[in-house]
């Protein structure tokens, strides 16, 4: 795996390929690698030609100075796990070469989508620090297909509201939340709970569970179903930020499941702010 660190470096790097056709898939991610970027990663290497995976801790994205210092990074094994899933570049900015004295731009989608749910709880200034990085990524790198998780399910749709917007000449592809086996969905933040908030930390996969048994039973009050996933989590006393059913489009609350719904769910366990997802349907099938 190649790592460049520098802009001119990484576009001289990817000249080849774009002269040659070969179609590049980016995974953007902020280190400390698990298998839900590695899933990435190998969708990435079966879909595009050369896969680019960039590393950047985005600074203008965490509403929480603590939750940025501890944020957990270790190049030389991310180097290592994204070499062995098929990384073919490894772009790695420091921060001064993405955001250099005077910088002042901001890429920012308005609106519900980034007022509700995280951006009620975290502020809407974390998705404008996404959407400003993830902009930057795409100019530098234009990718031909960009990878997310669907584990973040609101960053992903406003991820694809600000390419649409922007006529930026990209793919978005989302790809499955993958899971410990015991139902966790997989985050760089759990590494961070200790002690018993690891079990604690199953409130959110399991109240999600309960919402789909609940749907898959014939429940279609909304509201009915978001008490059951909260009464869930309370077991594990675990007090949800947010339990919401929402439409996977554009979030709009749904107070009656008729067709697909995601219910949206984010706690803290200990010092660790979670999240979590999952869609369930009002379908009789
Ligand atoms: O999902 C992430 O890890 C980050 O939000 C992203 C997309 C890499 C932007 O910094």
């Amino acid at each position: 795996v190649r790592i460049l660190r520098t802009i001119p470096g990484i576009r001289s790097a990817l000249r080849p390929a774009r002269r040659a056709d070969r179609a590049i898939g980016l995974v953007p991610t902020m280190g400390a690698l698990h298998e839900g970027h590695l899933s990435l990663i190998r969708a990435a290497r079966e879909e595009t030609h050369e896969v680019v995976m960039s590393l950047f801790v985005n600074p203008s994205q965490f509403d929480d100075a603590d939750d940025l210092a501890a944020y957990p990074q270790d190049e030389d094994r991310d180097v290592e796990l994204a070499r062995e899933a098929g990384v073919d570049i490894l772009f790695a900015p420091p921060p001064r070469l993405m955001y250099p004295p005077g910088f002042s731009t901001q890429v920012r989608v308005d609106g519900a989508l980034t007022e509700t749910l995280e951006g009620a709880h975290r502020g809407p200034e974390h998705f404008h620090g996404v959407t400003t990085v993830v902009t930057k990524l795409l100019n530098i790198i234009q990718p031909d297909v960009a990878f997310f998780g669907q584990k973040d399910a609101q960053q992903a749709l406003v991820i694809r509201k600000l390419v649409r917007d922007l006529d930026i000449d990209v793919r978005i592809e989302v790809c499955p939340t993958v899971r410990e086996a015991d139902g966790l969905a997989l985050s760089s933040r759990n590494g961070r709970l200790h002690g018993d908030d690891r079990r604690r930390a199953l409130a959110l996969s399991r109240a999600l569970k309960v919402a789909e048994e609940a749907a898959a039973g014939g429940e279609r009050d909304a509201s009915a179903i978001a008490h059951l996933a909260r009464v869930e989590m309370e077991q594990l006393q675990v007090e949800p930020e947010y339990i919401a059913l929402v439409t996977p489009e554009d979030l709009a609350p749904v107070h009656v499941v008729r067709g697909d719904t995601l219910v949206a769910v984010a706690a803290r366990v200990g010092e660790v702010r979670l999240i979590d997802n999952t869609l369930i349907s009002g379908s009789e099938d």
